[in-house]
């Protein structure tokens, strides 16, 4: 049993039983502050066996949504590591925890047990099978309110890191259709999946440019699923391994490349919510999955290759393969005039270098869209930071011998990857880039704290779902 002490206030224990609260009371001894570093701990007696720990959340001033996040899992972690199985989780009255944020807070105590033990002999010890919350005093109606959605934000989320976390040697493109048939499957939602003849046949290049060097070929997903009076169309990079191609990568955490196809993970994750939740809107999702290796047939530093919309590019670097399957793919959902284009990838390191890990780039031409995002970003503590879309980088990206290059001098290659990609965005103005590479996984050379989720988060899922029910709301 964990309970949250703000300092300065006495711990809160709700609508605990009274001697339960009475034990937590105990804590403030003298030099108890309630501060962040400091725990009580006890045994409790008699009738209800198990432990009851009192943790500090410091300041109320000081107290935010990350604050919070990372408090939780810390319980988590400590409930792990002493054997638990079952959680109870009272929360303070905080603007953090008010009945608003019930539906961030619920999905986080939800992905609290999340574990991804599949492939091992056996099953991952000390993980949580149970979590109960006691909301803060007053906000009941709000925490029930907002669990069906929270339910949902959290297992999509679970399943955009699933499918992230999958190696690479059985999450191939075929491998990865196959996970988005089984999903509409279950759903009874629309799929369309195109192979390398019907790419040859559309003009599709980047994408048949990059997945050419693979013995798995590539494959462009289409799931539809919904209705209502606006349409969204979102779509995610899925390069279900990235070697760098010709422009080869360093061995030195080149394994952290099975993640490149989070983007794809992450708009899977999204549609499971969203048929969950049946939100009313018009859903299209686009999936270029596609492996990038080194291989006679693979493309080359130099080849100028022919995208969807018919716009040619001189391919000066092979790892920056992202762009090309996301050209074809963007130009393609474009065209369906989507009401708004959302697209998720790990694009850029150069966004790892500006923003660390602590916030995915956002990029957008229209204000309003970028307001909203920044708020659902915001709202579900999934941060987003705002980026540029100067025409200077734009033009950094003409070519030499073709319309476009893949890329331009090293610096700002984060915004010149989004120049890139604003060009095949068409007439759509309501369009974002969401460039998660620095967001989507916790890595080999994060060392962190032992509380932080290893290996893919599911990045984006709770952003998106939080900015889906406004736009179904919006009048
Ligand atoms: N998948 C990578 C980007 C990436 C890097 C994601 C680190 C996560 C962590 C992308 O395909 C890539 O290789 N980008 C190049 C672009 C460059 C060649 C212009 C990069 O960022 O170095
Ligand atoms: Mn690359
Ligand atoms: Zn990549």
């Amino acid at each position: 049993m964990a309970v949250g002490c703000l300092a300065g206030a006495a711990p809160e224990t709700g609508r605990l039983p009274a001697d339960v609260a009475a034990a937590a009371r105990r804590c403030r001894r003298p030099g108890w502050t309630g501060g962040r570093e400091q725990v009580y701990r006890c045994q409790l007696d008699g009738r209800r066996p198990g432990r009851l720990s009192v943790y500090g959340l410091g300041p109320p001033e000081e107290l935010d949504a990350a604050r919070l996040a990372e408090w939780l899992r810390r319980v988590a972690a400590d409930a792990g590591a002493e054997g638990q199985r079952e959680l109870l989780v009272t929360l303070p009255p905080h603007p953090v925890t008010r009945g608003e944020s019930a539906l961030r807070v619920l999905s986080q105590l939800a992905l609290l047990g999340y574990r991804f033990d599949r492939h091992r002999s056996r099953p991952l010890e000390g993980s949580l099978r149970v979590v109960r919350v006691v909301p803060p005093p007053g906000e009941e109606a709000s925490y029930r309110l907002a669990l069906r959605s929270a339910a949902a934000v959290a297992e999509g989320t679970a399943l955009a890191r699933d499918l992230a976390n999958s190696p690479p040697n059985l999450a191939t493109p075929e491998w990865m259709a196959a996970q988005a048939s089984e999903l509409a499957g279950a759903h009874d939602l629309e799929i369309e999946v195109l192979g390398p003849e019907e790419m040859e046949r559309r003009g599709m290049g980047g994408l048949l440019a990059v997945g050419g060097g693979s013995v798995h070929p590539p494959r462009l997903v289409r799931l539809s699923l919904g209705d209502g009076p606006r349409s969204v169309a979102l779509v995610g990079k899925g390069v279900t391994f990235d070697t760098g191609g010709i422009s080869i990568k360093p061995a030195s955490k080149m394994s952290d490349m099975k993640y490149d196809k989070a983007g794809a993970c992450t708009v899977l994750g999204v549609v499971r919510a969203a048929a969950e939740l049946r939100l009313p809107l018009n859903l299209s999702a686009y999936l270029p999955l596609a492996e990038n290796m080194l291989d006679g047939a693979s493309y080359r530093p130099a080849d100028i290759v022919r995208c969807y919309d018919g716009t040619t590019v001189e391919v000066l670097n092979t790892d920056a393969e992202g762009r090309m399957i996301l050209a074809d793919t963007i130009a393609w959902a474009a065209e369906e005039r989507p009401g708004a284009l959302l697209e998720f990838s790990t694009l850029t390191g150069a966004t790892v270098v500006a923003l660390g890990h602590h916030g995915a780039a956002l990029y957008s031409p229209d204000e309003a869209l970028a307001e909203g995002l920044l708020a659902a970003g915001a709202a579900s503590g999934e941060r987003l930071w705002r980026m540029p879309l100067w025409p200077e980088f734009r033009r950094e990206m003409e070519g030499l011998h073709a319309d476009l290059r893949n890329v331009a001098s090293r610096w700002g290659g984060a915004n010149t990857a989004a120049a890139f990609l604003s060009h095949f965005a068409g007439g759509v103005e309501r369009w974002a880039h969401l460039d998660i590479a620095g967001t989507a996984y916790v890595g080999e050379d994060q060392q962190g704290s032992r509380e932080a989720v290893r290996g893919a988060t599911g990045f984006g899922v709770a952003l998106t779902v939080a900015w889906l029910l406004e736009e179904s709301r919006r009048p």
